[in-house]
This record gives structure tokens, C-alpha cells and sequence, in this order.
């Protein structure tokens, strides 16, 4: 018996992973409704199209009830739209830390305080945030980026527990370099100020991801493919570590927390009262 068709929802479908995603959505046999700024995707039967700006509050509400009145339900809400910004955590302005968390986080946040009355009253649905390897093991020059994803890696862990016996799943996905247009001066912003003292720490960093460049390991179709298996797999992941690369520094960063751990334990152990309540 084939399976009815799943309605994806994705945000931010124009290019790169989303686009990617959509692509192999279509290919998988299930329909998607997208968001774009301008509402409309160029990608044909089966994909259709809403606006929205993440950055605009009221926006992520509207895209969803516009997206849910396509096909009367939602199967697949995946956070995917967002950007990264690059420069030490000192020379962030106010302006450039609150746009990028209100579009990685917030507008987030938002799409899914939308969809999750929607998923929980069918009974069933899987909520998808695409989050980064920057959430598990950040690096210099990126930390605002990285907060703003360990922020969505860690709100996905509760609201898991939260959906329990609601039939929504939920998956973090933290993928390492994908060759999208990420590292583009298209979608990458960098802050203003320029300090020379960080540049030994952020500014090394950001060379590096500068060189890395359309050298990218990670295939955005091959990403595309191993979500659509994730959701599909009777035992989601709470977590999906996308590409050698982010396994390799999640396995760092936790041998890395698992020594400190170890090494402080006598240390943190004692801060207990000596007699129990
Ligand atoms: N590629 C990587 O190496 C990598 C690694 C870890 C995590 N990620 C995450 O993966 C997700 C997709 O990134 P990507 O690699 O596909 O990058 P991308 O090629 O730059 O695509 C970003 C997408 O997000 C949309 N977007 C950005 N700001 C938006 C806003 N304010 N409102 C609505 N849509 C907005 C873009 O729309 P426009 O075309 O209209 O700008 C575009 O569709 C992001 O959340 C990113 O943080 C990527």
C-alpha cells in the first residue's frame, strides 16, 4: 500500500539546503509549501509558495496559516531559513546580535508557537530545526551565530519532552559545512567594528571559513536526503549530526566536556550542603 503524501512545510526554500530539501521532497513522492521572501519558489508542481520575512514578528503566523490552508494540514515543519554572522563577540553590536537571533531563533520560535496547535489537534506531525555544529562545539568568531543556534538546539530538546504523548516528534538537525551559499557575502554578514586584538582568535577563524569557500564538504542534496530518512525512520533522532565534519568536532567537544567533568567532580560534588534537607 503506498503511503499518503507528507506536507512539508520549510522556511527559507529559495536557496541552499531549503531549496535542496524541497527538491528531494518532490522526488520522494510529497508536497511541500515553502517560504520565500517574495512567495514565490520557480520550483513547479507540487512545491507551493508563501512569503515570509523572518525578521517581521507578525510574518512566521501568517506563513503558517497561509501554508496550512494550501492543503488543510501539516505533516513536516522545518526551520531551515537563517543566516550567520562573523566577528568577535566584543566588537557585536546590540543592532547585529538582536537582528540574528530575532531571524535564527525568534522568527523560529514563532513559526513554531504557529504550527504546533495545528500538529498537536491532527495528533501526529514532526517539527524539524535546522541548527549547526556552531550549537555543539563553537568556535572563535562566530559566537553570536553560535548562541543563536544553541539556543534552537536547546529548545528543541525541551519542547521534545514537552510534545510527549502528542504524536509531534521533534529533530535537531546540527550540520557541519554544506556548500550553499552560507560563507557568501549574499547571505553571511560580519560585524561593523574591527578590533586588531582578536586578530589572532575570531580573525584566524574567520579566514579559515573564508578559504573553506566552495570547498564545503557537505552535499545539500545528500543533507536533503538523509532529513527526509530521518523523518521518515519509525525512531526519529532527537538529534541529527549532519557531514564528517560536525561528528568529528561533536566527538572532540565531548571527550573535551567529559575529561573537565571528570577532572572538577571532586570539586563540584562538594558544593552539596554537608547534611541533606
Ligand atoms: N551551509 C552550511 O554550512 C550550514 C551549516 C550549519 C547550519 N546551516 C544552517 O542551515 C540553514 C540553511 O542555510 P544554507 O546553508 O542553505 O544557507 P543559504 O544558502 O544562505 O540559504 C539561506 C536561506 O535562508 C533564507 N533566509 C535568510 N534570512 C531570512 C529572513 N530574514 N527571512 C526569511 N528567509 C531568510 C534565505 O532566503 P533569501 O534567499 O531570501 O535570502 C535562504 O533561503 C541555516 O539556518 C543555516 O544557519 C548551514
Amino acid at each position: 500500500m503506498t503511503q499518503p503524501s507528507r506536507i512539508w512545510f520549510i522556511t527559507g526554500i529559495s536557496r541552499g539546503l531549503g531549496r535542496a530539501l524541497a527538491e528531494e521532497v518532490r522526488a520522494h513522492g510529497d508536497l511541500v509549501v515553502g517560504t520565500t521572501r517574495d512567495g514565490t519558489s520557480g520550483l513547479g508542481a507540487g512545491v507551493h509558495a508563501v512569503p515570509l520575512d523572518l525578521s517581521r514578528p507578525e510574518a512566521p503566523a501568517a506563513a503558517v496559516r497561509a501554508a496550512h490552508a494550501v492543503h488543510g494540514r501539516l505533516d513536516v515543519v522545518v526551520n531551515n531559513a537563517g543566516y550567520g554572522l562573523l566577528g568577535p563577540i566584543e566588537e557585536t553590536r546590540d543592532a547585529e546580535a538582536a537582528h540574528l537571533f530575532e531571524v535564527n531563533f525568534f522568527g523560529a520560535l514563532r513559526v513554531l508557537q504557529a504550527a504546533l496547535p495545528l500538529l498537536r489537534a491532527q495528533g501526529s506531525g514532526h517539527v524539524v530545526n535546522i541548527s549547526s555544529i556552531a550549537a555543539l562545539a563553537p568556535m572563535a568568531g562566530s559566537g553570536l551565530y553560535a548562541a543563536s543556534k544553541a539556543a534552537l538546539s536547546a529548545l528543541s530538546e525541551s519542547l521534545a519532552q514537552e510534545l510527549v504523548g502528542s504524536g509531534v516528534r521533534v529533530t535537531s538537525v546540527e550540520p557541519g559545512a554544506f556548500r550553499t551559499d552560507f560563507l557568501s557575502e549574499q547571505s553571511l554578514r560580519r560585524t561593523e567594528m574591527r578590533l586588531a586584538a582578536y586578530e589572532a582568535t575570531s580573525g584566524e577563524a574567520v579566514r579559515a571559513l573564508e578559504k573553506l569557500i566552495g570547498q564545503q564538504g557537505g552535499d545539500p542534496r545528500a543533507a536533503a536526503r538523509a532529513l527526509i530518512q530521518a523523518v521518515r525512520a519509525p525512531e526519529p533522532p532527537m538529534h541529527l549530526v549532519l557531514g564528517a565534519d560536525a561528528i568529528g568536532r561533536t566527538r572532540a567537544r565531548l571527550e573535551r566536556l567529559g575529561a573537565e567533568v571528570t577532572r572538577w567532580e571532586e570539586v563540584s560534588r562538594a558544593t552539596a550542603f554537608a547534611r541533606p534537607a
